[in-house]
């Protein structure tokens, strides 16, 4: 019996040391790693730049407070804007926690236009977060369940889904729209190429924010730095966190035009959010996707892994269907052939990371992964669901 709470229901191993796609436990065996901490270690364990990065740091200074100017947090809000063609940035420590921002940024818009009861419009089984505000979000009511009463602002509509959003245009009370544009935690699921383009139109046309919730999707995961630049479009809040510090916790919420000038001294803050280690961090990370291809290298090993997937596995009968973007990977299996909830273990005693989500595997392997690497996953999930 352990002192901690009982939220989490952990596997019965422990790791000691990682290198690259591998996790080492207690007992020395190694793990193919081809969940990344949920897309978080996305350019690896124990990267050397990312080492040298907090090493570094460290020796320097850890935390000061937003009292006072934090020169890495500025130079991050610069190229990250840049990248991502926004005008601001506020950094928290989490994904729930850039949300927030983005949900509190909604709520100031909605008194500029007079509106005293705002509804943010998000999609079933989308997942935004644990805080009462992002589980409010959260289309999924697993996540919501004895939390009541829950924020009322949020109205839920099918993802990929335009027209039960269009349905909206009459309601004066909308302010914003909130997506993920890959939903993650629902296990992959990937919208028509141009949902976010036509999403992107509503929300212009209305004068509503659009919120693209990049947590999981960002930061390279789907080949692009950010999974909007498929779209060629601009959200007015884009969200990052999990991948943006490898491994530190960062998170951070960036917006243009007039969601940019939303917060002012005193609306919004956070102790640790942005200091000068996490932000040193996530730009050394930014530094290894421009030095080492990492974009070129998702887009490759996409392509490997659906080419070798289809070859070896397709025909498999508990195969229903892959959902791949970049090194976002969904496996639907069919719940008559395969029973999905023995799986985790399973691949586990096979020295195999991976998650399952409903009747889907879910991959989310490192963006360093290797041809040789794939070969390995591949020939592990066809031995997971061989029967
Ligand atoms: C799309 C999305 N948004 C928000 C979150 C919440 O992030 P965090 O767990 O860092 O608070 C997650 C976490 O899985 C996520 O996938």
């Amino acid at each position: 019996m352990s002192n901690l709470m009982s939220n989490y229901y952990p596997l019965e191993v422990t790791f000691v040391k990682g290198r690259g796609c591998w996790l080492t436990d207690t007992s020395g065996n190694e793990y193919l790693d081809a969940l990344s901490g949920i897309g978080v270690v996305n350019l690896g364990h124990s990267h050397p730049a990312i080492t040298k990065s907090i090493v570094n740091q460290s020796k320097q200074l850890l935390h000061t407070s937003n009292v006072y100017r934090i020169a890495n947090q500025e130079k991050l809000a610069t190229r990250l804007c840049g990248l991502a063609n926004m005008d601001k940035a506020f950094f928290s420590n989490s994904g729930a926690e850039a949300n927030e921002a983005a949900i509190k940024i909604a709520r100031l818009f909605a008194r500029t236009k007079n509106i005293q009861n705002p509804i943010i419009l998000t999609a079933n089984q989308s997942f935004h977060g644990r805080t009462m505000a992002t589980l409010s979000a959260t289309g999924q009511s697993k996540v919501q369940e004895g939390f009541s009463p829950l924020m009322s602002e949020f109205f839920h509509v099918d993802f990929d889904d335009t027209n039960a959003i269009k349905k909206f245009s009459v309601n004066n009370n909308v302010v914003a729209v909130m997506v993920e544009p890959v939903q993650g935690e629902a296990g992959v699921i990937i919208p028509e190429d141009d949902y976010l383009n036509k999403v992107k139109l509503l929300c212009k046309k209305n004068d509503w924010l659009f919120i693209l919730d990049e947590v999981q999707a960002g930061m390279g995961r789907t080949g692009k730095l950010f999974a909007h630049q498929h779209n060629n479009i601009t959200p007015d809040i884009l969200c990052l966190a999990k991948g943006l510090g490898n491994g530190v916790p960062i998170g951070a919420c960036l917006a243009r035009g007039k969601a940019a000038e939303m917060l002012t001294p005193g609306t919004h803050g956070s102790t640790f959010g942005g200091n000068p280690l996490v932000t040193g961090v996530a730009l050394s990370v930014l530094d290894v996707f421009d030095s080492e291809s990492i974009l070129e290298n998702v887009m490759k090993m996409s392509q490997y892994f659906e080419s070798e997937f289809k070859a070896k596995i397709m025909d498999c009968n508990s195969v229903k269907e892959l959902r791949i973007k970049g090194l976002m990977i969904g496996i639907g299996l069919d719940e008559n052939i395969i029973d999905c909830s023995k799986l985790t273990q399973k691949a586990l005693e096979d020295q195999l990371l991976i998650n399952i989500t409903g009747n889907s595997i879910r991959l989310l392997p490192p963006l360093i992964i290797s041809k040789k690497e794939i070969d390995i996953l591949i020939k592990k999930i066809l031995k997971l669901i061989s029967i």
